[in-house]
């Protein structure tokens, strides 16, 4: 008897019960990215250089439909929010998109965002969900330094890594996120440090993991409050309060601010100039919030909780801030204490002082929102 014929026999025999049965594929996790414009969005008028293109261009379902491969690994759905070139972005569209992520993420379906942005005000905006997503499901910003018709466009595998990230349940918890060159990269700690591939850093600390071939590997978590657990509710709040950034220099006489402004971030490595100090020490006078940050975003002695100089003022330079007590020549005017930023770009500080500054005007408490988040 041959072997084929008693293979035969045998599946002539069998009962169909007794057939292994299909196993159903999994269903894909559901992804939507929202498209806000920029550089991943640009078009060239000389497609094939680097240079020259209009950011915000391309619509979402022109981007998407660019990388096949996105949907390997996840459901996509699309929405064009805005598409502009980011500094066109306000404190409004930050909002705006805030919400709409809220609603969505309510969705039991939906099982995280991207969104598609300009790397040029990327930080802000991240930044502002960071704080205001109450989720913990995955929120991906995401951008290209070259544009989309350029030679070797870095958008579509940027895309692709961002997809592969928010479909992740490792990627839960994590707080919003910017992944850039395969990098997972928290966002309060993101930063742009330069506009070629690979300009996207959080310097000393904050790389939550990386996308390799398998997918997104994680090695940290942040430690600040965000996600579920962060106490901004922006579902009542169209407009936010009004800060002002102002970088101290040599000769420098302070801001200039106008009748709605609440807060002022103050940059500087430490001290201000003459003129500056009696712009500030006006500043606190009218119960104005000060907020002092360092430029590169390090972390700032002092504060209105913290350490510091006592009331008369103290000494002076990098570990001792100039928040606590009365600047230079303010003695005993017993001013508001101002704020000292823990560890975020002066940019970022701003963003949160906004936020703060919709619960409370006291500088000790706002100290507190700077020490937790
Ligand atoms: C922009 O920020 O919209 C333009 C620059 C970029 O996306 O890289």
């Amino acid at each position: 008897m041959s072997r084929w014929f008693v293979l035969a026999l045998v599946l002539v025999a069998s009962p169909a019960a007794a057939q292994p049965q299909p196993v159903p594929a999994p269903e894909l996790p559901v992804v939507r990215v929202i498209a806000t414009g920029g550089t991943i969005a640009g078009v060239q008028d000389a497609p094939g250089t680097l240079g020259g293109y209009r950011a915000g261009t391309r619509s979402v379902g022109e981007i998407v439909q660019s990388v096949p491969e996105l949907t390997r690994f996840a459901q996509i759905e699309t929405e064009q929010f805005l598409n502009v070139a980011s500094p066109e972005i306000l404190p409004s569209h930050w909002v705006a998109l805030s919400k709409r992520i809220n609603e969505l993420l309510r969705r039991d379906d939906l099982e995280g965002i991207v969104v598609t942005h300009g790397t040029d005000r990327l930080e802000e905006t991240a930044f502002f969900l960071y704080l205001t997503v109450k989720s913990d499901k995955p929120v991906v910003v995401v951008g290209a330094q070259r544009p989309a018709t350029g030679i070797s466009p870095d958008g579509p595998i940027n895309l692709l890594s961002a997809v592969r990230t928010a479909a992740s349940p490792k990627a839960r918890g994590m707080g919003v996120m910017v992944v850039m060159d395969d990098r997972i990269l928290s966002a309060r700690e993101n930063r742009k440090l330069y506009p070629r591939t690979g300009g996207f850093s959080t310097g000393e600390m904050g790389m939550l993991g990386v996308v390799a071939g398998r997918g997104p590997e994680f090695f940290f978590k942040p430690a600040r409050r965000h996600g579920v657990d962060t106490e901004f509710d922006i579902t009542a709040i169209d407009t936010l309060p009004t800060v002002e950034l102002v970088f101290s220099y040599p000769g420098g006489e302070g801001p200039r601010l106008g009748p709605n402004t609440l807060g002022v971030v103050a940059v500087t490595t430490s001290g201000f100039a003459p003129g500056e100090r009696d712009a500030f020490t006006e500043i606190r006078r009218r119960g104005i919030v000060l907020v002092q940050a360092f430029p590169t975003g390090e972390h700032v002695a002092g504060g209105a909780t913290g350490p510091g100089p006592g009331p008369g003022g103290g000494p002076r330079g990098p570990q001792s801030g100039p928040q606590a007590g009365p600047p230079p020549g303010g003695t005993g005017m017993n001013l508001p204490p101002s704020v000292a930023v823990q560890h975020l770009l002066p940019q970022k500080a701003r963003i949160l002082l906004m936020l703060a500054l919709t619960k409370t005007k006291d500088p000790r408490e706002v100290q507190r929102f700077f020490n937790e988040y």
